[in-house]
């Protein structure tokens, strides 16, 4: 059952490297990704003039990667919405729309619901989803399944980094019939993909630093994740990982934000944990580090390795194996996933099953 490991959240933290590499499975072929489940033609896809990502909580999450991943690869634009959000703004759906909908369970009602709605308005809708036969997976028009396994644990892990993966896939597949990028570039990143899920793997061997971390958040009532770009979508996974089992109260900001508000609220006794995966918009990062330094502000910093400067800066420094700014994601959220649920044994919570959240939400 828990195969050895204290909680599932735990053991299926440690499978990702399995799930990110069954995922990819028979999709990668000579520089070109193969979806044979998505059965769109060339002028399908030339026809689609927006993408709508619809999801809920954490695949919500993965859904704002994918904006960014669309966005610049097949230049197309995308909206992303929380799926209680979608169904009651009237939204601009029609049949030049693809409708991408990502659910772990393939059974929470909002996102069903906007599924059918989006249906009924005449669009296509491609489901993201880990369960095979789902109500999701029954009612779109293709499905990509995520071959994470049973995610048992409430709070998603490998199911957030397989719906990366199957957004990426999505994307490089729209990007590859559009010709939206060069064919090398395309051959590139999925060399990059392909070697993954065993950076995945040298993260976790690491996970020991993480759970040394864990006495900065001692008697701490709340703190900060910050980032830019992509870092920013990870940083609020990585808040609500932690809000959900920890009951620290967490808040993500795209760090060029904090000086419009929140700064004030940054103290000796607010954590902030720092994301500086994206090489382009690294500088403008650690300068809003140093701010929060000035504030008194613990920082533990996430970065690649070899990036000696970071450590000067911060309090605490983890380094992820390098990876290209797209695929960061991936690996940035695992030491997260680590940190909070460290954090969570170390307060004695039950964190399998966090209070007052369920696996499925099937009501709206
Ligand atoms: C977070 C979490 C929830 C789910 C959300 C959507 O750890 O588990 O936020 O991500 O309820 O669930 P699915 O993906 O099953 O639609």
């Amino acid at each position: 059952e828990k195969g050895g490991y204290e909680h599932f959240m735990l053991k299926e933290i440690f499978e990702q490297p399995k799930a990110l590499k069954d995922t990819l499975s028979g999709r990668l072929q000579d520089g070109e990704v193969i979806l044979q489940e998505v059965d769109l033609t060339p002028e399908d896809i030339h026809n689609f003039n927006k993408v709508a990502i619809v999801a809920c909580g954490t695949a919500y999450h993965a859904g704002l990667i994918g904006r960014k991943l669309i966005e610049k690869w097949v230049r197309i634009p995308v909206e992303v919405d929380i799926a209680s959000e979608f169904r009651y703004r009237a939204p601009l759906i029609d049949d030049r729309t693809l409708v991408i909908v990502i659910s772990q369970s393939g059974e929470t009602a909002d996102t069903l619901a906007a599924l059918k709605e989006s249906k009924r308005l005449g669009a296509r809708v491609i489901a993201i989803t880990n369960v095979v036969g789902s109500s999701v997976a029954r009612e779109a028009d293709d499905v990509i399944y995520t071959w994470a396994g049973p995610e048992i644990a409430v709070a998603s892990t490998k199911a957030y980094t397989t719906q990366i993966e199957g957004i990426v896939l999505l994307a490089l597949y729209l990007t590859q019939s559009k010709g939206t990028m060069p064919e090398e570039w395309i051959g590139e990143i999925i060399g990059e993909l392909r070697k993954i899920p065993e950076k995945a793997e040298e993260i976790l061997k690491n996970a020991q630093a993480i759970e040394q971390m864990v006495s900065l958040f001692d008697d701490v009532t709340s703190a900060f994740f910050l980032g830019r770009g992509l870092d920013w979508s990870v940083a609020l996974e990585g808040a609500l990982k932690l809000k959900e089992i920890s009951y620290i109260h967490a808040e993500a900001y795209a760090a060029g934000e904090l000086k419009h508000g929140t700064l004030a609220l940054i103290t000796e006794q607010t954590p902030v944990i720092a994301l500086a995966t994206q090489r382009d918009l690294y500088e403008k990062t650690l300068s809003n580090i140093i701010e929060v330094k000035a504030r008194d502000a613990k920082v533990i910093g996430f970065t690649f390795a070899g990036n000696s400067s970071f450590e000067k800066t911060v309090d605490q420094v983890f380094f992820l194996p390098d990876t290209v700014n797209e695929l960061a994601p991936l690996l940035m959220v695992i030491p997260l996933q680590l940190l909070s649920y460290y954090v969570s044994v170390a307060r004695d919570n039950d964190v399998d099953k966090p209070r007052n959240l369920a696996k499925s939400v099937t009501v709206e």
